[in-house]
């Protein structure tokens, strides 16, 4: 495949609860060596690092990126150059698209797009459905990397509500389960409750009261519940209530059944916001109160948040500026600032270097089973990201690259830069330019 070398010189290696200072050759996409000093052979590219921190590229298990059916929103090529731009260097695929990826063969569909048109490494979930049970059962190892549970109806109506079914694939689910959990029947006496009071003009400031902690609570309990029953793997989305934190143990992912993640705007955002950037944070679950923001950030702290993750869910500005309650889509596109913003909770002094790529890299690795991947080790792919935390990075549209055009950050300065990303050993982002290639592959599985 490639044979190309890269050695990158003075680095500060973040890897596994460390900080190091040294070299890291990459060889034939894999990393070759790790030293405090290595010398170059000739032919290697060298690449200085002048200081700057080396990540294992971030993980993302939980992105929206719209193909087939919804690409006037987004799509492989794009959102994935926006991806590895913000150091994500391998991407988990949502089945919400049109048709819903819900079948193997749809599953395949989504692969041999990726293979054509994206710039990071990919897998795709397959969404369960009330009678999909069969093609669940029938999954052959690594087609998914998950089976997506809508336990909550959102974007695309998947929900699946069928006792039965649900039974059914916490018992025989071949890969790990991936639940989003917000109770619809709740959610749904609430919105009747608000349409009765003002009409369609609800305001956005009671989109977290209609799908409130307890829509989210109740749901993800039952998620627990049925997982424990089956003795599934259960991993919960998009956690954004203090009140869940109490169903999740702290410690390390590794021998968790049940895993926890949080995404980038729960950190970033609260309900003081919605009078600021109304639509633009519309999301489900929604963004809660300032309470619920920092009991998630004590959580990640002591680890009973296992996971950062983005749920990218672009949606176009037109889109976004319905007035409309009902009409405006839930959801925001977070790849490109995923890692800038993360390291934002570094800068503010809440998780150190080694916290975050624990969260955005290692523990997903771990808990996918990716093969070979997230970690800074020898014979590993060379998925890496150089960061400088000493430079800054202002959000403007004009450097948005996901095809929406938009970010939720704009206006914001973050106080780090992201130098340089390799996907398996290939350059894709460099000194602020998109370095299209062909190197992103299908991720493995244990
Ligand atoms: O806000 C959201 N947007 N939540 C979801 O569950 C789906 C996503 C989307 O696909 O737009």
């Amino acid at each position: 495949m490639m044979t190309d070398s890269v050695l990158i010189k003075n680095a500060r290696l973040v890897n596994e609860g460390q900080l190091s200072d040294g070299d890291l050759l990459v060889r034939d996409g894999r990393i070759a060596k790790i030293a405090s000093s290595i010398s170059a052979e000739g032919g290697t590219r060298i690449l200085d690092a002048a200081g700057a921190c080396l990540l294992p590229g971030m993980i993302d298990d939980q992105v929206h990126f719209r193909e087939p059916g919804l690409t006037h929103k987004a799509g492989i090529w794009s959102e994935s150059r926006a991806a590895v731009a913000g150091g994500i260097t391998s991407f988990m695929e949502m089945p919400n698209t049109l048709p819903p990826t819900v079948t193997l063969s749809a599953l395949e569909d989504k692969y041999a797009a990726a293979a054509q048109k994206s710039l990071a490494n990919y897998a795709f979930y397959l969404g369960a459905t009330n009678d999909n049970l069969d093609v669940i059962r029938a999954l052959p190892r690594g087609t998914a990397c998950g089976i997506k549970i809508f336990m909550g109806a959102s974007t695309g109506n998947m929900l699946v509500d069928n006792e039965d079914t649900l039974a059914g694939i916490f018992r025989d689910a071949p890969v790990l389960i991936a639940t989003h959990c917000e109770s619809t029947p709740l959610i749904n006496q609430q919105l009747k409750t608000a349409l009765e009071k003002y009409g369609r003009d609800i305001p956005l400031t009671e989109h977290p009261r209609i799908r409130n902690a307890e829509a989210c609570y109740r749901s993800s309990v039952l998620a627990i519940e049925l997982a424990r029953a089956h003795d599934a793997q259960l991993h919960i989305l998009h956690l954004s209530t203090a009140r869940e934190m109490e169903l999740f143990a702290a410690g390390p992912i590794e021998g968790k059944n049940i895993t926890a993640e949080v995404c980038i705007h729960f950190l970033h955002f609260n309900s003081d916001d919605y009078a600021r950037l109304g639509n633009r944070i519309k999301c489900n679950p929604a963004i809660k109160s300032a309470a619920d923001q920092q009991a998630l950030l004590r959580a990640l702290k002591d680890d009973r948040l296992d996971i950062i993750a983005t749920d990218h869910a672009p949606h176009t500005v037109e889109e976004k500026a319905s007035s409309d309650y009902l009409e405006a889509p839930a959801g925001l596109p977070l790849v490109q600032d995923a890692l800038l913003a993360t390291l934002e909770l570094h800068h503010d002094g809440i998780l150190s270097l080694q916290e975050i790529v624990r969260k955005t890299a290692h523990n997903v690795a771990t808990r996918f089973g990716v093969v070979d991947r997230g970690f800074l080790r020898e014979g590993y792919w060379a998925d890496l990201v150089l960061v400088d935390t000493a430079q800054t990075t202002p959000v403007t549209p004009e450097r948005v690259l996901s095809k929406c055009g938009w970010s939720p950050f704009e206006g914001r300065t973050f106080r780090s830069r992201i130098l340089s990303t390799l996907v398996n050993g290939q350059l894709a982002w460099h000194e602020g330019q998109i370095v299209e290639h062909s190197a992103a592959a299908r991720l493995s599985f244990l």
